[in-house]
């Protein structure tokens, strides 16, 4: 699956470091930018010495990420690759194979893993580890690289709930702390022209930011792979379709949408709204075979100084795609995606439009071949946290806090990970859904 505005492999960006002078609602806060500059010298990967890098979540994106990796430094290997099920990496694994840097890879069936588990057997024989799967499983497997002393770049969202928010955050910490490497996949921050814009807008460019707005209007993503009866159990049949399970997915506000929310991060300098209201459901894509998720929401952010930030997100079949953000100042207004500004300081971006993709993983090995690791995972934390607002004031008709999100016990997770049986998960409802 990838992004329609973002189709796997095109343009992408990291933090800048321009908050100096950003606007009054910002004031005495941090600034959205990769949290780079870590000191310690690493032993295994800095300099030039072979860096051994594991795949963890062998889908579309995995495979683009492992494409990039090994385009951004000569010094890298593919050397062992899991995934919850063998015919994934056996489909994937020949297109990295086949790509102008297959040479690199070096996968013999006895460093496939397949199952659950699969991840700590790439981790452990790993220095740098691609998370790519669903982002259920993005804490657990972090968790468990840091605990390892291997650097990580992790896909967004971060977390589907708070207790694995916390954990993602917990092990953040850890990795800090270790002076490891932690780069995330909100690609945006890692696409010049974008960098460019936000770098203005911060500038003051476009005066006080009064209001933000994003929308991420689309057709949806794949329709479900597997029918229940090409399973072997329930539990295969959610995962082979995980983005309709809110428990794998998020549900596409914090799995896809989060993407524009992620730029309402970066233009606030990621710090956290006061709280957030929100409707939304479930009107068009209403069969069954679409698990639990909705597929709409409309959310306003409140932050201080009286900025609000809109988001609207939808998968609706038969509609208009709009995936475009704006940044509306006292001065003028913002393009996010063309870039552009209108109003006292007109300025439109010609430059270059290199692959923010690639352009993340270029950054991330020079950053950790410098003995400077980047390690960006609280930004990253706070765009999921945003869209897990979201996400829970719709589905449950209240006003939503950051700290209902920090503090929630409402965990997700399934019983036991098994493929065996596994109920069928509700479907919110608002006014009627409990959030604990
Ligand atoms: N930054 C972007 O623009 C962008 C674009 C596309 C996808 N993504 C993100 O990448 C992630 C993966 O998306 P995708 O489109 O590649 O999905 P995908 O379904 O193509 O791939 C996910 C893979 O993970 C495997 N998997 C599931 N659970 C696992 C587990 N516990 N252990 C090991 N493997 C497991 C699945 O079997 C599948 O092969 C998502 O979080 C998505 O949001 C980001």
């Amino acid at each position: 699956m990838t992004d329609p505005t973002t189709s796997g492999g095109r343009p992408s960006a990291s933090p800048s470091s321009s908050a100096s002078t950003r606007r009054t609602f910002l004031a005495g806060t941090t600034a959205g930018v990769v949290t780079a500059g870590l000191s310690v010298p690493l032993v295994h990967a800095a300099g030039s010495s072979t860096i051994k890098v594991g795949l963890v979540g062998c889908g579309g994106r995995g495979s683009g990420a492992a494409v990039q990796t090994l385009t951004a430094d000569s010094g890298t290997r593919l050397v062992a690759v899991a995934d919850a099920f063998q015919d994934r990496i056996d489909e994937q694994l020949p297109v990295i194979k086949g790509s102008a840097v297959g040479e690199r890879v070096d996968v013999p069936k006895d460093r496939q893993y397949a199952g659950f588990d699969a991840y700590k057997h790439v981790i452990d024989q790993v220095d740098l580890v691609l998370l790519t799967t669903p982002p259920h499983f993005r804490p657990i497997h972090l968790e468990y690289a840091v605990s390892k002393g291997v650097h990580a770049f992790v896909e967004k969202p971060m977390a589907v709930d708070g207790p694995g928010l916390r954990k993602f955050l917990e092990a953040v910490k850890q990795s800090k702390a270790k002076g490891l490497s932690l780069v995330n996949g909100f690609c945006w921050r890692y696409f010049p022209p974008r960098r460019e814009l936000m770098k203005r807008v911060l500038e003051g460019q476009i005066g006080d930011v009064v209001a933000i707005e994003t929308t991420y209007n689309s057709q949806g993503v794949w329709d479900p792979r597997k029918k229940r009866e090409e399973c072997s159990s329930d539990m295969e049949y959610q995962m082979r379709n995980w983005y309709y399970y809110c428990w794998l997915s998020g549900d596409h506000i914090v799995e896809q949408a989060v993407h524009g929310i992620d730029t309402m991060g970066w233009i606030t300098g990621d710090i956290r709204p006061i709280r957030c209201s929100a409707v939304g459901g479930r009107q068009s894509r209403t069969d069954a075979k679409y698990g639990n998720i909705w597929d709409h929401f409309s959310v306003v952010y409140e932050y201080p100084n009286n900025v609000r930030g809109y988001h609207h997100c939808r998968h609706w079949v038969h509609t208009d795609v709009q995936v475009a953000d704006f940044l509306l100042g006292s001065k003028g207004m913002a393009d996010v995606f063309k870039p552009a500004i209108t109003g006292e300081n007109k300025w439109r971006y010609r430059g270059q439009r290199p692959d923010m993709y690639q352009v993340e993983h270029d950054e991330m090995y020079a950053a950790i071949r410098a003995g400077k690791p980047i390690n960006n995972g609280e930004q990253a934390a706070n765009s999921t946290l945003l869209a897990l607002m979201g996400r829970t004031a719709a589905y449950t008709g209240r006003a939503v806090t950051p700290d209902m999100i920090l503090n929630s016990k409402e965990d997700l997770s399934p019983p036991k990970y098994e493929f065996g049986p596994l109920m069928a998960p509700a479907i919110p409802v608002p006014g009627y859904t409990k959030f604990a």
